[in-house]
């Protein structure tokens, strides 16, 4: 048996935890109709199936009805949720991964415009900023209905068969009724701590009554608001204590801080940038003060950090979730030895951002991560080995050469540049963004094991792709900033990439237009007014940066709310002037013939890329299908089939940035589905 800490068994209670690796509670927003099906026991079921010894499924699945999801979440509060459990639940047993679910009532953490157009209800009047419904202070029938609903919805669980169930209060309801901040409820509910703390032991009281004192139960609670008049340490550690010592709960999953703002929750599940394990530290207080059986996950994204949080006593068991994402096989993988083969995430947090905007969960950089279904994680042999060549090495091109190397073909990959990277490389030259680069190096060392052959320093020609006789040839070759959007000074204006990149040095007055809302037009911004300089970014939406999204804007505005930059949106800009030695910008309104004008010693351009495409319409006469794409298949996980030319020799695909300027995701994504079926 292997010595190795995370590979020791965890005894909880009954349960014997085969490792000591979990998936903390997360809803990627799967479910169909508010149930898990088949999308979710197949996400489940290819972690559990890699050796993960416990999944705590859904994440702040509902125990009633005034609880709407805001992201999708699975109803826990409705009967029929009892069989598809029991599906998810029988399917990760029979791989030997126990399973839990996560439960709640989100109390003001929610809205009254979703499904039934119920009141939110709260234990006071002050509002979520983040959810921002005003919420209802609980009436006794409110807290007497939810404490049953509650105890409904763990006996649901029981029936199901999950191993047990794990209470979401940080934030929610629970938690609203026990923070000083929150509550402003009079007794028995309000008031004294003791008062406050009244409606956890009361649900957790009737969920043991209900459901007895071998299923297992535990909480997942924050044991430090950090928060001006919230719950400090020292409440932290007493009622992680009382916890332990009322005999109600199995186990504590702890985490630090508070989530009421978009920056609140960036902290408590750091992102890229940020420290990793920034509060490994507090949950190893935490268990050496109660000695009981701890749990614990915040940007553990590596084994390494993993391993020292078991061995150094910091947990019982360490929650690699994201990392779980980008990687499913990440425990199989450490158990066969290959930890270099884990595909690592980048806490670019793509995941969680999209849930907030409606999306589903998908992974940055692991396109199969919720499509297990049709676009399996692992990448099948191909019967007759062709050769495949690829023009570009970002992060397109990078996946192309993977999985068709994957498949079994010969690959040759040419890049202008002297190393593989692309747009990502130019983007991971900022530290706070450098884990970005592992996306590429991953892929670079993946490809490399499998003997692709990787031409730098090469732009490549027509002649070049010929000379290699390709089967199939993928144009990967990204885009070039585009610019030329103003009536006139189209020359007097430089790109955010010119500033990421480092081409054009920063000014000392600086206008930044940003017409795509990505990435970007924040980066450059970032980057400038990091030099001193004062800074106006200028957008003509609504709000500023809607591609860019909730928790990966809170690393920007904390940097560039602190140097005064400043941001305008609803204002286009037109054109721009040389004036002296200064430049004159003009500003226009979509809303109306307004116009402001701003003199300015730099203007930075955000306007996305425009394909480099011209390698493509070379090559597409010669090929087979004329560089078609079949969308149903493409769409459907299906095989590309179109020959339109006959005499072509081999088939050609566009990807990425080369099509039309997109993100990551959607440039390895295309490259994924096409190059998988080759
Ligand atoms: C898509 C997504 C949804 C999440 N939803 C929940 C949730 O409903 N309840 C919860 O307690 N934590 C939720 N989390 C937080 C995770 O359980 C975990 O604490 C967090 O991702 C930090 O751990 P990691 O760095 O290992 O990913 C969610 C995380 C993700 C990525
Ligand atoms: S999107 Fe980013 S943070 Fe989320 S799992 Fe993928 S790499 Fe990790």
């Amino acid at each position: 048996m292997s010595n190795d800490p995370l590979l020791q068994p965890f005894q909880l209670k009954h349960l014997t935890l085969k490792n000591r690796i979990m998936i903390t509670s997360h809803e990627p927003a799967y479910p169909e109709d508010g149930m898990p099906k088949e999308r979710y026991r197949a996400y489940h079921l290819e972690r559990a199936k890699a050796g993960v010894a416990l999944t705590m499924t859904a994440g702040s699945a509902s125990v009633a009805r005034d609880s709407p999801p805001v992201f999708n979440n699975i109803l826990a509060w409705k009967d029929e949720v009892v069989g598809h459990m029991k599906q998810m639940v029988d399917a990760c047993h029979d791989e030997g991964c126990a399973v839990m679910i996560q439960l709640t009532h989100l109390g003001r953490r929610t809205r009254w415009d979703k499904a039934d157009w119920l009141p939110v209800v709260s234990a006071g009047h002050l509002r979520e900023p983040a959810h921002r419904a005003f919420p209802k202070p609980a009436e006794d029938w409110d807290i007497a209905r939810i404490i049953e609903d509650y105890a409904d919805a763990a006996e649901r669980m029981k029936a199901a068969g999950v191993d047990g169930i794990e209470l979401e209060s940080y934030g929610h309801l629970m938690e609203q009724f026990y923070s000083p901040l929150t509550n402003h409820l009079d007794a028995p509910y309000g008031g004294s701590f003791d008062n406050r703390l009244r409606f956890v032991w009361d649900v957790l009281g009737a969920i043991r009554q209900r459901c007895g004192n071998d299923f297992i139960v535990g909480i997942r609670y924050s044991g430090d608001e950090d928060l001006e008049g919230g719950l400090t340490k020292q409440d932290g550690l007493t009622i992680s204590q009382r916890l332990r010592d009322s005999g109600l709960v199995d186990f504590l999953n702890v985490v630090k801080g508070h989530i009421d703002t978009d920056p609140g929750l960036t902290d408590l599940i750091p992102i890229q940038g940020m420290r990793n394990a920034p509060h490994l530290d507090f949950a190893g207080e935490i268990r050496a003060a109660t000695n009981f059986p701890t749990f614990h996950a915040a940007k553990i994204p590596d084994v390494a950090t993993a391993r020292h949080a078991i061995a150094a006593g910091k947990v019982d068991m360490v929650g690699m979730t994201r990392a779980h994402m980008a990687d499913p096989h990440l425990v199989r993988k450490i158990v066969e030895g290959r930890e270099d083969d884990i595909r690592p995430c980048v806490g670019a947090n793509y995941c969680l951002d999209r849930i907030y905007q409606g999306g589903m969960a998908l992974c940055t950089h692991n396109p199969s991560t919720g499509r297990e279904v049709e676009q399996p994680h692992t990448i099948a042999k191909a019967d007759t080995k062709k050769r495949v060549t690829i023009i570009g090495a970002g992060p397109a091109g990078m996946e192309a050469a993977r999985v068709s190397a994957e498949r079994g073909h010969h690959v040759t990959v040419f890049e202008a540049a002297d190393q593989p990277g692309g747009q990502l490389r130019l983007t991971a030259q900022q530290e706070r963004r450098r884990e970005m680069i592992s996306i590429i190096a991953w892929r670079f060392d993946q490809c490399s094991k499998m003997g692709v052959d990787f031409r730098f320093n090469t732009y490549a020609e027509l002649d070049d792709v010929l000379a290699t006789n390709p089967d199939e040839v993928f144009i990967a070759t990204g885009g070039l900033p585009h610019t030329e959007v103003l009536t006139a000074g189209n020359d007097l204006v430089c790109s955010s990439w010119d500033i990421i990149s480092g081409d054009m040095k920063a000014g000392q007055n600086v206008l930044v237009f940003d017409d795509a809302g990505d990435h970007a037009g924040l980066q450059a911004a970032d980057m400038i007014s990091a030099t001193g300089a004062r800074v106006e970014v200028v957008t003509p939406d609504r709000s500023f940066a809607p591609e860019v999204m909730a928790m990966n804007l809170v690393p920007y505005v904390r940097n560039m709310q602190v140097r005064d930059v400043t941001f305008t949106v609803t204002w286009r800009l037109q054109s721009v002037v040389r004036e002296g030695n200064q430049l004159k910008a003009v500003l226009g309104s979509d809303y109306g013939d307004f116009k402001r004008e701003r003199i300015v010693d730099q203007v930075v351009v955000n306007h996305g890329t425009r394909p480099l495409d011209d390698l493509y319409f070379e090559l597409k006469p010669l090929s087979r299908n004329l560089g078609e794409v079949d969308y149903d298949a493409l769409a459907t996980g299906g095989v590309q089939d179109v020959t339109r030319n006959a005499e072509g020799a081999f088939r050609l695909f566009r990807i990425g940035d080369a099509v039309a300027a997109r993100n990551t995701h959607a440039a390895i994504y295309d490259a994924l589905r096409l190059a998988r079926g080759l």
